[in-house]
């Protein structure tokens, strides 16, 4: 990118026009199983793939959104769910520590990527797992950080002392669910999609506690990954949506977009997990768009 774009892109981030990073799927692919969804001999059809993330790319432009584009790289197959580059507040880029080997090497991409565009960079102590906006996503003034299979509770203390916020730990309790953002959507300041199975009881609570509106999918909508969705103001963009939960979600004024990412839940990721918003993740901030 040109010195002019890298201006660009950060006057979009300071004007606060909604704004993701995305990674073309040109080097995509199952090329190991690090969750249950990836089997090797089950691989994604790259054609199909291509189609499916351009879609998804018009789909969020077409609602007023801006895309920023990060480079493919090969061998780095899950490049391409930005979600897990690290997590964005304000002009601070908070980057990943992957828990897998096979995706360490997406750290210096992303944190690169920051960098050279003005973002201020900072990286987990070494010991700490942490796999950004997949697990860490803001509802209102709080950060719900998700832990066990991935990033680790430790990180959430480590997290709200550096950036300044109240940071809710919350166990995942089913390995499908591996990552906070696949069981759980926030959709506002006030209000998220959330998938009750993939926690224990005391995180429900602490959840409920915290989120007034919480709208319930079902095992068989978080299969169909109803909780990974791109939120852009009131519209809501999904892999699939059932009538019921579309319905749910049409009372409380959100619009449904289901779109068909087939070739990305063979990674165990869809929408959301293709996706990272660098005007920040805090829904507080979305409402006033
Ligand atoms: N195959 C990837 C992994 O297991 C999928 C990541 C999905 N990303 C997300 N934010 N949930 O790490």
């Amino acid at each position: 990118m040109t010195a002019t774009g890298d201006t660009e892109a950060i006057t979009l981030v300071l004007k606060r026009k909604p704004t993701v990073l995305m990674c073309p799927p040109d080097h995509y692919g199952i090329e190991y199983e690090i969750n249950p969804w990836m089997d090797v001999k089950r691989g994604a059809v790259p054609e199909l793939a291509q189609r499916q993330w351009a879609r998804l790319r018009e789909t969020i432009e077409a609602l007023g959104a801006a895309v920023e584009i990060v480079g493919a790289v090969p061998h780095l197959p899950d490049l391409v769910f930005t979600a897990n580059a690290g997590l964005v507040v304000g002009n601070t880029f908070v980057g990943s520590n992957f828990r897998h080997a096979v995706r360490q090497g997406e750290s210096p991409v992303f944190d690169a990527w920051f960098a050279e565009r003005g973002w201020n960079v900072v990286r987990p102590p070494a010991d700490i797992y942490f796999e950004g906006a997949g697990d860490a996503l803001f509802c209102g003034e709080t950060l719900f950080f998700g832990y066990k299979f991935r990033s680790q509770p430790r990180g959430h203390a480590w997290l709200g002392e550096l950036l300044g916020v109240e940071v809710l730990p919350v166990e995942l309790a089913d390995d499908r669910y591996y990552h906070l953002d696949t069981c759980f959507c926030p959709l506002d300041d006030s209000a998220a999609i959330i998938f009750p199975g993939a926690f224990d009881e005391y995180g429900l609570k602490a959840i409920r506690d915290r989120v007034p509106l919480l709208i319930e999918a079902d095992a068989t909508e978080a299969e169909a990954f109803c909780c990974n969705a791109v939120v852009i103001g009131r519209d809501v963009i999904l892999n699939d949506i059932s009538p019921r939960l579309a319905d749910s979600l049409g009372g409380h004024g959100f619009r449904t977009h289901p779109l068909g990412l087939s070739e990305f839940i063979k990674s165990g990721g869809s929408a959301k997990c293709l996706t990272l918003r660098l005007d920040g993740e805090e829904a507080a901030a979305w409402a006033k768009d």
